[in-house]
């Protein structure tokens, strides 16, 4: 979504500004917008595009003053232009703001405002809270008692930082992400770490429902109500400062080289977590998987997975889908929810619905301190580091490899792990990536593809359609081997590629024969697989591993494949248009 950050200190605000939000521009990118205080005035300066292109057009880190606010945005209300962009002022400019979220009563507050005098240039449900916040606080005269007053008429999920003429800064967090960075002689509030990770990793997660005010005598949490909260200072961990592209060209591409390692950190540490999640399974009537995107797909590897090996019947649910059948979660069940960023709104509001049934939550997440987390009786860190790339990567092989160790301990150990085995082999097809990249430059204009996989493969071909949609924005869809002649197979012809994902396994002559049928057709076939066959017109050769580790290293070849064809395409693989990294509204 959209991520914003605060700076109150002595040096000069705007740079350090723009720089958090370069480093946050996964979450939201397509206006931006940076306001400092100095002189007991307030500037703001915005425009449309990424970070770097409104910076040089626009000098946002030119900004004179040591306190400032800044944004980037993911549109919901209003269109992407300079004025939805974030920075706010209110009416009278004495209050200025960036939000993230939604504000779900923005219409009545707006009618309310309007009747007052208060107009609006902008279609943004922000704009409403700014002016809230200046009528609380022309009428007060109190900072503190302006957001309290306001927090208490906003319905929705939000989180905001607003900066007043007289150079206070606070801060409320409803239901999206907040974070305090303490710094020797200054502090950040902002959407993620990574917004203040260069300069302190003192950090203070600020718990739900809290408001911060910073002012030249320190800093302040309290309440709605606005009583005092204790907080605690926390490290953040090191490997979340690790968010540089190096002399990778995009982040996508050093996420994806990157796996190898990750699906070794995977869950490390966590035996006993692994072994009590085995236990709960064991023990369960009913167990569920949940997640979205590229997280839902992990969990459809666990479905399959489980069933087969470890004889666990698990139920995956795609997280936004549940609101629609509340009453389907059995009691007392036992829910597991996917998500890197552990922030994701769909995946909360599902969590939040099983536990209406009492069901007990586990998480598989990236990000300890999310409030998915927050929300789980047991959690399994994936510790892959940051995923800055919007299109997951190497969260999803460490998400898998969460999977296999839980289903290896419900079948006494069953698969035989050796995931030194799969990061070689990991190594080794990325050591392959020319001729991918040769492959990827075939692919620049192709408007269709289709991925075709059986059984626990299948949910890969969901995984590699996904990719190729998001990166390189080209149409693909994923096929269960068998379904072809009920339907794909009409679509068949000479302007179609097809991706067959066909490891020798149990599922190879099946495929294999689904591949001549389709090739019979005209269409382009690319085979990835450890065993050469002339119906492939290309060849993606991966290693010869255990059978049921196949799905941890088919997915790498398709990552890369989605990253050169967006290279060749021209587009931003990072940054994909019109989508967000961590989607915290609904
Ligand atoms: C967004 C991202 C996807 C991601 C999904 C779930 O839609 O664009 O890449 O898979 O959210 O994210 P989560 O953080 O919950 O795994």
């Amino acid at each position: 979504m959209c991520s914003i950050i605060g700076y109150y200190g002595k040096g000069s605000a705007a740079p350090i500004l723009v720089k958090g939000l370069k480093r946050m521009e996964y979450r939201g990118y397509d206006s931006v917008g940076v306001a400092t205080k100095s002189d007991n005035k307030i500037e703001v300066r915005k425009g449309v595009g990424k970070v770097t292109e409104v910076n040089d057009s626009e000098n946002l880190d030119k900004l004179p003053g040591s306190i400032g606010i800044g944004h980037t945005r993911w549109a919901t209300h209003g269109k992407v232009t300079k004025v939805n962009a974030h920075p706010h002022p209110s009416n009278s400019g004495k209050v200025v703001i960036v939000h993230n979220g939604i504000i779900e009563n923005f219409n009545e507050l707006k009618e309310d405002l309007q009747k007052n005098g208060f107009t609006f240039i902008s279609e943004t449900d922000t704009e409403v809270i700014a002016n809230l916040l200046q009528q609380n606080y022309d009428q007060t005269s109190d900072v503190k008692k302006a957001i309290i007053n306001t927090v208490s008429k906003l319905k929705g999920h939000y989180a905001f930082v607003a900066m007043f003429e007289n150079g206070i800064l606070a801060a409320a967090r409803y239901h999206e992400p907040m974070i305090i960075g303490i710094g020797k002689n200054d502090y950040f509030l902002s959407s993620d770490v990574l917004g203040f990770i260069e300069y302190t990793d003192d950090a203070i997660y600020i718990d739900n429902g809290n408001l911060v005010f910073i002012d030249s005598s320190g800093i302040q949490i309290s309440d709605f109500d606005g009583k005092p909260v204790k907080h605690q200072v926390t490290k953040v961990s090191k490997e979340f400062a690790d968010a540089y592209k190096g002399d990778y060209a995009h982040f996508t591409l050093k996420e994806i080289s990157e796996q190898p390692e990750t699906i070794l950190r995977a869950g490390e540490k966590t035996q006993s977590a692994i072994e009590q999640t085995s236990d709960f399974i064991k023990h369960a009537k009913t167990v569920y998987i949940t997640g979205s995107g590229t997280s839902y797909n992990a969990a459809l590897v666990a479905k399959y997975l489980m069933s087969k090996y470890a004889k666990i019947k698990i139920e995956a649910i795609i997280s936004s889908e549940l609101s629609t059948l509340p009453d389907s979660i059995e009691p007392n069940s036992i829910f597991i929810a996917v998500s890197q960023s552990g922030e994701s709104a769909d995946v909360l509001e599902a969590v939040n619905i099983a536990k209406k049934s009492n069901a007990k939550i586990l998480s598989i997440a990236n990000h300890k301190n999310s409030a998915l987390v927050h929300e789980s009786s047991l959690y399994l860190g994936m510790n892959c580091g940051p995923e800055i790339g919007v299109a997951a990567t190497k969260s999803f092989t460490s998400q898998l490899a969460i999977i296999y160790k839980i289903t290896d301990k419900l079948c006494d150990g069953c698969l035989g792990l050796d995931f030194k085995q799969i990061s070689n082999s990991i190594s080794n097809i990325l050591s392959n990536h020319s001729k991918i990249q040769a492959i990827a430059k075939e692919l620049k204009d192709v408007t269709d593809i289709y991925v075709l996989g059986r059984g626990i493969h299948h949910p890969i071909a969901t995984e590699a359609a996904l990719k190729l949609k998001e990166i390189p924005y080209i149409h693909a869809e994923g096929i269960p081997g068998g379904e072809l002649k009920h339907g794909p197979l009409a679509l068949m012809d000479s302007n179609v590629y097809v991706i067959i994902i066909n490891p020798n396994d149990s599922t190879y002559t099946d495929t294999l024969t689904s591949a001549s049928e389709i090739k019979a057709r005209g269409a382009k076939i690319i085979g990835i697989s450890d065993k050469k066959s002339d119906v492939y017109d290309h060849w993606i050769e991966i290693p010869n591993i255990k059978e049921a580790m196949f799905p941890m290293i088919e997915i790498i070849p398709i990552q890369l494949l989605a990253y050169y064809a967006a290279v060749e395409k021209d587009t931003d693989p990072d940054y994909p248009r019109n989508l967000a990294k961590s989607v915290t509204v609904k």
